[in-house]
């Protein structure tokens, strides 16, 4: 080769060069540009240099010094190229669109709740109002002023945790009758919701902590007929006038005569109605208004307590007490009004 020759084949090579690379749209075709220019196994400047030794020898320092000055600038090309690429690429994307959005959840009141809820907002209308007492109560409230015998089998049911100095975990609401009737002289209209607390089994149909709803009302003159017409007013507006109800004899220490009152309810189980027992019921006894200060030749009343965790249950058809423990959203939001 000479070195006529060898200067055109550096001056088309400079020449095709700044357009070749100019005309680089994405980095993929820059670096097509790149390896066919100045590629080191088959680009066109490794094929000039390689005739190097073709050339006489007092032509090959030239010959060299053009090579490298078209190889400085077609690299200093290239590098600007790159840059101007890398900067209007588009970023890669940290934004993934296609995920599937987080549905937001608005809360919902727990079904035990809003049996209670409803409930009270039912006596309210018929002239009761909210009592509240303590969870850890003393012995005296919860058995003895309630006309529990000491070791009276009635009290098997009610074991529960003892906090000492006669203090224990209340095993009832009914406790809450006393401490209103010492308060508050008659006419006593009251309702008491509150957790209670027993040695049971957590099982399908036991929690060894639950909510009750307990009512009292006292005054002069009342009588079971007051009992049986409150309560089949109350079971007609919250379940609806055509549910049918019935009284059967039962036994509280501080109820006589005592009573449970059933709702013929559809548990949504394909079985048609059953009887449902909803709440135990009575004239509270002599004694306990006597244990209250009260007199008993001069007042009388009656008393109710039931559970709102049962009442749930077969509003719903739940299979299990333990569902209404669970705060899992999904079972919630069922009950979301
Ligand atoms: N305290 C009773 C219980 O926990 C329920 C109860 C029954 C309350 C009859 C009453 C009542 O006020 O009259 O089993």
């Amino acid at each position: 080769m000479t070195i006529e020759e060898f200067r055109s084949l550096c001056s088309a090579l400079a020449a095709d060069a700044p357009p070749r690379i100019a005309g680089a749209a994405t980095l993929d075709a820059w670096t097509d540009a790149r390896n066919e220019l100045v590629g080191r196994t088959a680009g066109r400047l490794t094929a000039i240099m390689s005739t190097l030794g073709t050339l006489p020898p007092e032509s090959r320092r030239e010959a060299g010094q053009l090579a490298n000055a078209v190889k400085v600038e077609i690299e200093r090309l290239l590098e600007a190229r790159q840059l101007e690429l890398a900067a209007s690429a588009p970023a890669a994307p940290t934004l993934d669109r296609s995920m599937p959005a987080r549905a937001s959840w608005h809360g919902a009141r727990h079904p035990v709740t809003l049996v209670i809820d409803e409930i009270c907002a039912i006596f309210r209308e018929l002239g009761f109002t909210i009592a509240l007492g303590p969870e850890a109560e003393h012995e005296w409230y919860n058995f003895g002023a309630l006309n529990f015998p000491d070791n009276h089998p009635a009290m098997d049911m009610h074991d529960t945790l003892y906090l000492g100095e006669g203090a224990l975990l209340r095993t009832h609401t009914s406790p809450v009758q006393v401490r209103t009737m010492q308060a508050y002289p008659p006419p006593i209209r009251v309702l008491a919701p509150g957790n209670v607390y027993r040695r049971d089994f957590f099982d399908a149909t036991h929690a060894p902590a639950f909510a009750q709803l307990e009512g009292l009302a006292i005054d002069e003159g009342i009588g079971f007929v007051d009992l049986k017409a409150t309560l089949n007013e109350f079971a007609r507006r919250f379940y609806g006038g055509t549910r049918r109800t019935r009284f059967g004899p039962s036994y509280f220490p501080f109820t006589e005569p005592s009573a449970q009152m059933d709702v013929e309810i559809d548990l949504g189980d394909g079985r048609g109605t059953r009887w449902v027992e909803i709440l135990g019921c009575g004239m509270v006894h002599p004694a306990v208004l006597e244990n209250a200060g009260l007199d008993s030749t001069k007042y009388t009343g009656w008393a109710f307590g039931m559970g709102p965790g049962r009442i749930a249950m077969s509003r719903h058809g739940l299979p299990d007490i333990r569902l209404l423990y669970d705060s899992d959203v999904r079972f919630l939001e069922q009950f979301a009004e």
